[in-house]
């Protein structure tokens, strides 16, 4: 299926193929005799691959960072990611000569997208998920080239440069982290598994790039190894443990709950998609192929379990609050969580019902990994920003209360922590608890790793590494004079 969002299409590429192909023929016409099947075989093979690279595309969501929020080009770029280094911008990948990819060859196409490096030889910073990228194969870059150059409009415009504060601006830096954690292999079926298994390896490992948002990152910002797909934290989001584990991962849910969830988004009495993961599923997920997304649900089933120590799965927390009902009702209710309690009678509880128990069209707030997990991220990230997401035809809304709301919804951090506070309380885990400067924390875009908070002392820091360095090689020389030989 075509992707409403992705779709510059038919009309376009039939205009942007057909001369190529007509003169295609007529100079093999003057050839002579094979010409007429030749060129038709392969205007068909190109208008396959272009296809194929759509579909691509769409499973890569290459969309979702290059096109600009309401209404940008389709792949003009401009989407400012807010990383912990500062703004992002994305770039023009339409075929436009000036200001996009019209002059990349495959080659600087493929070196691009899975090395990282653009035609300039500039470093793109792994915002551009390179690293996932890197195991796509031969055959699949072709074919998203040939979706690029041949369907995606040209749009002659320079989206907002990315502009970040020293030492990150310097762009060869990513040379060396490159070289530490970029991995130089394409995807590898492991022959031991199932067809199955390496169709959803594929999809999840080199296309979705799950583990971008999955797996923890080290003090680097680089994928933590041995940890993959045990939970992450991205900007204000947190994307949680999806590994096999029964208890702190998706080991317990039923094929037909991922298959739904990655589909729609939304499984009952139990989880909802949205920010970043609204995004995957509306851009890329629920388009593509049955067959694709069973693929993708085996290969999670059987990926390596990692627990993160819970002792009930977060999806199982919770129950319905009759003391809520009970307090509404004028009995005299909890002294902890007074103005929380008030916050979601007047902004939550028309939706998600006094009780938390929701309806049909508005999710309970128990039974709900968003408030069963042990941290309140996606909880207070929800209520700052609301969550938007359509799938097929059906869109589902939540409002934002954060600064993006209108002036009479918005909620301070007080009130968003005290409204958390209640809500965990009654409804999720209630050993979780939410200040106004968790809340402002969030807010600004979440933990900020160890090399962001150490970025104003990177110089003394590095005169510091060196010393160190010089210190712990001569004293490793002196042990090992100092030490009798073996042997
Ligand atoms: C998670 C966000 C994200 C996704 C998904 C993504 N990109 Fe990017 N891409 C970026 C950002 C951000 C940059 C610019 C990085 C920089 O300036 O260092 C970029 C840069 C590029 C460039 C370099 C362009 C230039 O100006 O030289 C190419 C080519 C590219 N992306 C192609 C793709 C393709 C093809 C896909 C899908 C297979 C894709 N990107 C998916 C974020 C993304
Ligand atoms: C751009 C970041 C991003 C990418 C890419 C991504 N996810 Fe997620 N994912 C998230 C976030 C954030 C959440 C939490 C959403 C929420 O609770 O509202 C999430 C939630 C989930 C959940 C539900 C977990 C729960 O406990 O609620 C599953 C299952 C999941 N993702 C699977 C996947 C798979 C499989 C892929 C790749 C095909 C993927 N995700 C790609 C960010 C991402
Ligand atoms: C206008 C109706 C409405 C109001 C008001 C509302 N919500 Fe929601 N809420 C929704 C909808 C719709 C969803 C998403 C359902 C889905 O994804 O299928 C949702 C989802 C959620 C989720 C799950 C998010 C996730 O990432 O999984 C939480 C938690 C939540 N709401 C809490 C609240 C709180 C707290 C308030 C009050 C501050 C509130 N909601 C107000 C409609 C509402």
């Amino acid at each position: 299926m075509p992707t409403p969002n992705i779709s510059p299409r038919s009309s376009f590429s039939r205009a942007l193929v057909a001369p190529i192909s007509a003169s295609f023929r007529s100079a093999i016409l003057c050839l002579g005799t094979l010409a007429a099947t030749s060129s038709v075989v392969l205007a068909d093979d190109n208008s396959d691959l272009v296809a194929r690279g759509r579909y691509l595309a769409t499973a890569a969501d290459c969309a979702a960072c290059h096109t600009a929020p309401r209404g940008g080009a389709p792949f003009a770029g401009g989407y400012g990611i807010d990383t912990p280094l500062g703004k992002i911008f994305s770039t023009n990948i339409t075929p436009s000569k000036e200001d996009g990819i019209g002059s990349y060859s495959e080659a600087d196409f493929a070196r691009a997208v899975r090395e990282g490096v653009a035609k300039d030889g500039s470093h793109l910073y792994p915002a551009m998920p390179y690293t996932a990228y890197s195991k796509i194969t031969d055959d699949d870059m072709k074919a998203l080239y040939a979706y690029f150059m041949h369907e995606v409009k040209p749009d002659d415009h320079k989206p907002q440069q990315t502009e970040l504060p020293f030492p990150f601006s310097v762009r060869s830096s990513m040379a060396v982290w490159n070289l530490l954690f970029l991995g130089q292999d394409r995807f590898k079926p492991n022959p031991a598994k199932s067809a199955e298994w390496n169709r959803g390896a594929y999809l999840a490992e080199a296309l979705e790039h799950c583990s971008t948002c999955h797996t923890p990152r080290n003090t680097l910002m680089a994928e933590a190894s041995g940890q993959s797909l045990a939970g992450g934290s991205i900007g204000s989001w947190y994307a949680p443990n999806i590994t096999s584990d029964k208890v702190s991962g998706i080991g317990g849910w039923s094929d037909e709950d991922l298959t739904q969830y990655l589909k729609t988004g939304h499984v009952a009495g139990k989880a909802q998609a949205a920010g970043p993961m609204a995004e995957a599923v509306e851009n890329s997920l629920q388009h593509l192929s049955d067959d694709d997304i069973k693929a993708i649900v085996t290969y999670l089933k059987d990926t390596p379990a990692i627990s993160s120590g819970d002792k009930q799965s977060r999806s199982d927390l919770g129950k319905p609050s009759t003391e809520a009902e009970a307090a509404l009702r004028g009995t005299p209710g909890q002294e902890i969580g007074e103005n929380g309690f008030h916050v979601f009678t007047g902004s939550c509880a028309a939706c998600h019902q006094v009780d938390g128990q929701g309806n049909d069209h508005y999710p309970s707030l128990f039974h709900n990994t968003a408030t069963g997990g042990d941290r309140p991220d996606n909880l207070v990230s929800t209520i700052l920003y609301g969550l938007h997401r359509t799938v097929g035809e059906t869109e589902t809304f939540m409002p934002a209360f954060g600064p993006d709301a209108s002036f009479t919804d918005r909620l301070s951090d007080r009130d968003i922590a005290d409204v958390s506070n209640y809500v965990l309380s009654h409804y999720g885990n209630s050993a979780v608890k939410v200040t106004p400067t968790d809340v402002a924390r969030i807010r600004d875009g979440g933990e900020k790793p160890m090399i962001v908070e150490l970025a104003p002392f990177a110089g003394p820091i590095a005169v510091g590494v060196v010393v160190f360095v010089i210190a712990l090689i001569t004293w490793l020389a002196l042990r090992r004079r100092s030490q009798p030989a073996l042997g």
